[in-house]
């Protein structure tokens, strides 16, 4: 079969409003035409995010019941402490309310400001924690990594010549090396065990520790059963443990492969900068067997990873989000090729031709999607990361414009899919109707997150 059927069956239902265009229309305006600012419960299919939107399971309910609210040492820690450990080999598991405040204790005890972090390519969130800490992220992904359409294996991953020269050149002046599995900001493609094996012998030879950005782990071992030589016998548990194994460290965002909604952690075998980093999560978290978590919350996370790693879920996801991916390529859509692990990312570019950068055509894509279809999808491109220069007041775009579908787990059914991948053909077929927008209103830093903008009269090109 192409693609598995459901590995599970419906328990719960969650009721989900049919709105009807007239009503989207109103609230996408009143939004100001900003999907960030609509109530979620006027949404169909809400494809924002894959993160912290996961169905849990029957397991993980019951373990919320056998939650221990002891402040300290809650039988659920040592649990998910083993359960981490088990997984990924490191001593020193320090967990956290979700990714962010990992890479936050991880980069404010590691970094010296003025250093350099290299990454195949930095989340967002990882970016700016780098840079909070005072340190510079570099994105050292291979070239193929930044082409939409050409087919490769593993365009996540690190170009190798580079992160060499790289460390050469800056010496001492770079404290860990990140690499992030699956490279959601390059859509989500995988990187290989060989890639990973060769960042380990760079880094070791340079004595650079490093570590994972590990938010997508199964989702990236599963590519590497799939498509690595070697690799087809292994378990996906095997080839996470010797995935980790390469590695001093990594940060979570249990919100996604942890399959919760919320939840993260810091594992890494340094016993200096774990005291410290403790020290630091005491200050802004809470006491170290619980970390901004519910007792309860642990337990979930511990039964999430367990089960990310069933390989009849993971042949389901990946096969789900391949779904909807060949469904666009067969009706002409461009996407980033080939489709990733957790979403699929329309080329906005190529989608809407007539509509320059300046007019954000992702955005104006995102807009009709909702309004036409009730479909929340996420815009990554000139509107998220335009930059002005401060001197001369020019713009600058991102090479890439890209509308991102992110696939929530175990959330929708491959009908719902279906139901998306008609939607976009649908709007392909109507693309030429599509008219640019212009901003009203924008906040100096994150501006997408709260921007507001109108439909042009006409796009002039
Ligand atoms: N690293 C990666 C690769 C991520 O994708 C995210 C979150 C984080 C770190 C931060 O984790 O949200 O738990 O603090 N990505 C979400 C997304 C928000 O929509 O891609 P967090």
């Amino acid at each position: 079969m192409d693609y598995l059927a459901e590995p599970f069956r419906v328990k719960v239902v969650e009721r989900v409003r049919r709105t009807t265009e007239e009503e989207r229309a109103r609230l996408i305006k009143d939004a100001g035409l900003n999907i960030f600012a609509l109530p979620a419960d006027s949404i169909y299919v809400d494809l924002l995010t894959d993160s912290g939107t996961s169905a849990m399971s029957d397991r993980q309910w019951a373990g919320l019941m056998v939650g221990d609210e002891s402040y300290a040492g809650s039988r659920n820690f040592y649990k998910f402490q083993q359960t981490v450990r088990d997984l990924t080999g490191y001593q020193h598991i320090i967990p956290t309310h979700q990714g962010r405040m990992a890479e936050h204790l991880l980069f404010t005890i590691a970094l010296t400001p003025g250093q350099h972090v290299p990454n195949n390519i930095h989340f967002d969130t990882t970016r700016a924690h780098v840079q909070h800490a005072g340190g510079k992220p570099v994105d050292l992904v291979c070239a193929e990594g930044l082409n939409p359409t050409i087919d490769k294996p593993f365009k996540g991953n690190m170009d190798l010549a580079r992160l060499d020269a790289y460390l050469t050149e800056q010496g001492s002046n770079v404290p860990l090396v990140m690499v992030t599995v699956t490279n959601n900001s390059g859509g989500g493609q995988p990187v290989s065990m060989e890639n990973i094996r060769g960042i380990r012998e760079i880094t070791h030879r340079h004595g650079v520790p490093m570590f994972f950005d590990a938010c997508r782990f199964a989702e990236n071992s599963w590519f590497i059963r799939e498509r690595e030589k070697g690799y087809s016998k292994k378990s996906v548990r095997e080839i996470a443990q010797e995935m980790f194994s390469l590695g001093d460290g990594c940060t979570m965002s249990a919100k996604k492969d942890g399959l919760v909604n919320i939840g993260g952690f810091l594992a890494l075998n340094n016993p200096e900068w774990s005291e410290k980093i403790t020290n630091l999560l005491i200050l802004l978290e809470g006491f170290p067997t619980y970390g901004g978590l519910a007792g309860r919350d642990l337990e979930a996370m511990s039964i999430g990873l367990e089960e990310v790693l069933e390989e009849d879920y993971l042949a389901f996801r990946i096969g789900q989000v391949r779904y909807l991916g060949e469904m666009l390529m067969a009706g002409g859509v461009p996407i980033v090729r080939p489709v990733g692990g957790h979403a699929v990312y329309i080329d906005a570019k190529s989608f809407l031709p007539h509509i320059p950068q300046s007019q954000f055509p992702g955005q104006s894509l995102v807009v009709e999607l909702y309004r036409k279809h009730g479909i929340r999808a996420v815009e990554v491109g000139s509107l998220m990361f335009a930059e002005k220069d401060p001197k001369s007041g020019e713009v600058r775009y991102p090479a890439l414009e890209l509308v991102r579908l992110a696939i929530p787990r175990r959330v929708y059914t491959t009908m719902q899919m279906k139901y998306v991948g008609e939607a976009v053909l649908d709007l392909y077929s109507r693309r030429k109707e599509l008219k640019g927008l212009r901003l009203t209103h924008e906040a100096p830093v994150l501006r997408h997150f709260t921007a507001r903008l109108e439909h042009m009269e006409a796009a002039t090109v």
